[in-house]
């Protein structure tokens, strides 16, 4: 294992001196240097499918010619000019038909930014300005972003709120509907909803409605483990929401375009969203942000309330055109919808045979593999999770896990079926390794993991 030093490691040694701890979850020392649909090539020319996506920000695959070719002219013609205070025709078509495609009607506006948690800080700033209120709901298990906003609604992991404080105030977290690890140990047919009625006990006792200006939850709890929320939860959440006349905010950072199988993830609970935030894959490659959501609410900021030079900048939107223009011909949704099926009956498969598999789950393209020391107690199994990750790793499939023990399973949507079929096996040969102790315990020292 890392016997042979290669440019690989010699490139992860180096970002080690020369860039910040606070920017890497350690998996593996593997850096890429080109890719092609759903396979990636390292410094030594070695391939690896992809089973990550650049963290689902590659939803379209890799070295895309089309948006290459279009990034290019634009950046020839003019790479951007700022929005702050002159007008470009790119930004404004971009959001013309991000809004044709966002559920609900077409009297909706865009608002840029340059990353996902940045769109989030918008969107919490959106909320207040429009309801008059401060506080806001989210959620325990979420991952928002990483701006102080952003990291101030997330609750996923300790690490990355100490030190820093004083956070956001008045963030009220609840507990996800993860009926996977039921917090109140109820299962479905005994389940009376006990994490809504959390909140709305908190409504009576200690956090009027009428102050809480937006609740903000992920459709799928995607760094929490790939955590799906039943459908009857999600709509009585919005309910309440309705009810209490606090706006529901989609956070589409990682489960949108595409993803799951459809433009937004929330779509696969008939709610339309007060506003929807969408980042990674969005941006066709390229770092873009982006609020979308009614009129009134996107006009109740004035400038500058969220104003950044680059954003909205034409490069990127560009980028950003093409690849809907692409999603949209090659029909991306009905293939994440299709292909997710396969893997996760493949995975299922898989389960048949090997009881670390607890669980299989997931929509679309946004699946899970949850690893477990025991299938009736669910406990995760973390050393299981980081070993047979390092082995599919060092066998070409880029495969890491979260929320302890579940392994992420969200390739680019143009993956093949053959290239499907070939990392299934890796995983599997993996597993097998595993099970007989062919791993050993040096994984440790490099992989950190969620
Ligand atoms: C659901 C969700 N929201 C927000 C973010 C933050 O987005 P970004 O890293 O682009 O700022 C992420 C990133 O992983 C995410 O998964």
């Amino acid at each position: 294992m890392l016997k042979n030093v290669n440019q690989n490691h010699i490139i992860a040694s180096k970002e080690k001196k020369y860039v910040s701890n606070s920017q890497k979850i350690p998996y593996y020392p593997v850096a890429f240097q080109k890719g092609k649909g759903a396979l990636l090539y390292d410094y030594e020319n070695r391939e690896y499918i992809d089973f990550l996506s650049s963290a689902s920000s590659a939803n379209i695959g890799h070295g895309n010619k089309e948006i290459a070719k279009v990034v290019k002219e634009q950046m020839e013609n003019l790479a951007q000019y700022t929005l702050a205070y002159f007008y470009a025709r790119e930004p404004v078509e971009l959001a013309r038909k991000l809004i044709s495609v966002a559920p609900g009607d077409d009297n909706k506006k865009v608002m840029f930014s340059t990353t996902g948690s940045a769109s989030i800080d918008g969107a919490i700033k959106l909320a207040r300005a429009y309801t008059g209120r401060s506080k806001i709901i989210s959620f325990c298990e979420s991952y928002h972003g990483s701006t102080y906003g952003a990291l101030s609604i997330s609750a996923i992991n300790t690490n990355m709120r100490k030190n820093i404080g004083p956070l956001l105030p008045e963030v009220y977290h609840f507990n996800y509907p993860n009926c996977i690890r039921c917090r109140y140990g109820k299962k479905e047919k005994s389940c009376k909803k006990e994490c809504l009625k959390d909140i709305e006990y908190a409504f009576n006792y200690y956090l009027p409605a009428e102050e809480v200006a937006a609740v903000f939850i992920e459709p799928i709890a995607g760094d929490a483990g790939l955590i799906v929320p039943p459908k009857r939860y999600m709509k009585a959440l919005h309910e309440l929401c309705k009810k209490n006349g606090i706006l529901f905010i989609s956070d589409e950072i990682q489960q949108g375009v595409g993803r799951t199988g459809k433009w937004f993830g929330i779509e696969h609970f008939d709610i339309e969203p007060d506003l929807i935030v969408l980042g990674k894959s969005i941006g066709g490659g390229l770092p873009l942000g982006i609020v979308i959501g009614k009129s009134d609410i996107m006009d109740s900021l004035d400038a500058p309330g969220h104003l950044f030079s680059m954003t909205g900048n034409s490069t990127v939107c560009a980028a950003a055109l093409k690849m809907i223009e692409i999603f949209e011909r090659e029909d991306l949704n009905t293939r994440a919808y299709e292909m997710g099926e396969y893997i996760k009956n493949r995975f299922l498969e898989l389960k048949e045979k090997y009881e670390i598999i607890g669980d299989v789950r997931g929509v679309g393209m946004s699946i899970a593999v949850d690893l477990v020391k025991n299938r009736n107690t669910m406990e995760k199994n973390y050393e299981a999770a980081a070993k047979i990750c390092y082995r599919c790793i060092e066998r070409g499939l880029i495969l890491i896990f979260i929320g302890q023990s579940v392994l992420r399973v969200q390739p680019p949507i143009v993956i093949t079926k053959e290239q499907v079929d070939k990392a299934l096996d890796i995983v599997e040969k993996s597993i097998n390794e595993y099970l007989n102790g062919q791993i050993g315990e040096e994984v440790f020292k490099i992989t950190k993991g969620w």
